[in-house]
């Protein structure tokens, strides 16, 4: 437990090891089909941090009795739509009931032992690449709300559904040194988990990073959900801003996120292959910093 990675791996063979992972949370958006395939984005996502291929998975689910039924039937369907599409089967699971809807997904996945990404191994000179933008937190926030536009909730949906299956391929294709995904500790937090396991600082170019379009102003609003202001509480020390970043900027990096992209370090000379093939496939990357010598991250 004190190495946190994004799931645990067992060595089967030369050849193999097994990728084990859960995830689970309350609804983050009101369609029940798009939840559930959030949910199943997300969980499938600690897999793809490994540079692994999910294969398997469970429900895992808490749902309260008087929730109509066509409810708990299009999470699941959300959820086993998602799994068709990354070529994982969904072979069964458990239900309790509770007061507020929980699902996720426990996730079984493979991967070379030889190829498995981590948050440790990141060098001082990689570039940091990101695959999604930020914003879920303040832009879901805003939903609960009351206060978000339709278009942003939309966008931020789509986001959130969209698989880090290829952004994976990707970066083991072309030899990331390092891998997490962005969820509920936030970009800065995550990265903080990946320069502290590989011994380095990060430096972030705050202009470079990506938002969702509604993002900006909803953070202005300040709507952020609790899980942002517990990571800026625990990562703050960490992380040093440069002085004209405004404080709802800097909380926007602070942002609990859900289903979020992945976070590499990339050998810098690996990275033109890397961006032409993402280009190729309309994979979106995002260079966003780079890796530096050091024990704190800089925002500048
Ligand atoms: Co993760
Ligand atoms: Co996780």
């Amino acid at each position: 437990m004190d190495s946190p990675d994004d799931a645990a791996v067992w060595r089967l063979d030369e050849a193999r090891a097994l990728v084990v992972t859960t995830d689970f949370f309350t609804p983050v958006v009101d369609d029940p089909y798009d939840y559930g395939a959030i949910a199943a984005a997300n969980s499938l996502s600690d897999v793809y941090a490994m540079g692994g291929e999910p294969f398997l998975a469970l429900n895992v689910a808490a749902f309260p009795p008087k929730l109509p039924n066509w409810v708990l039937s299009d999470i699941l369907r959300g959820s086993a739509d998602k799994a068709i599409e990354a070529g994982v089967v969904i072979a069964g699971g458990h239900t309790i009931q509770d007061e507020e809807p929980k699902y996720g997904l426990m996730v079984l996945g493979f991967v070379h032992p030889d190829k498995m990404l981590s948050k440790r191994g990141a060098h001082p000179g990689d570039a940091l690449v990101l695959s999604k933008p930020l914003g879920f937190g303040t832009t879901t926030t805003a939903l609960k709300k009351g206060e978000a536009e339709e278009a942003h909730i939309r966008e931020a949906i789509d986001w959130m559904t969209r698989l880090n299956r290829d952004a994976s391929r990707l970066a083991v294709r072309h030899g990331a040194h390092a891998a997490t995904d962005v969820t509920g500790f936030s970009l800065l937090g995550h990265g903080w988990e990946m320069a502290e396991a590989s011994g380095v600082g990060l430096r972030l170019r705050f202009a470079d990073i990506p938002f969702l379009s509604g993002a900006r102003h909803y953070a202005e609003e300040w709507h952020f959900p609790g899980g942002s202001m517990d990571n800026r509480l625990y990562f703050g020390k960490h992380i040093t801003f440069a002085e004209e970043l405004e404080e709802h900027e800097q909380m926007l990096l602070f942002d609990a996120q859900t289903s979020g992209g992945l976070l590499l370090a990339v050998p810098p000379e690996n990275l033109p292959a890397l961006l032409e093939d993402a280009a190729r496939i309309e994979q979106p990357l995002w260079v966003i910093g780079e890796v530096v010598e050091g024990d704190s991250i800089e925002v500048i």
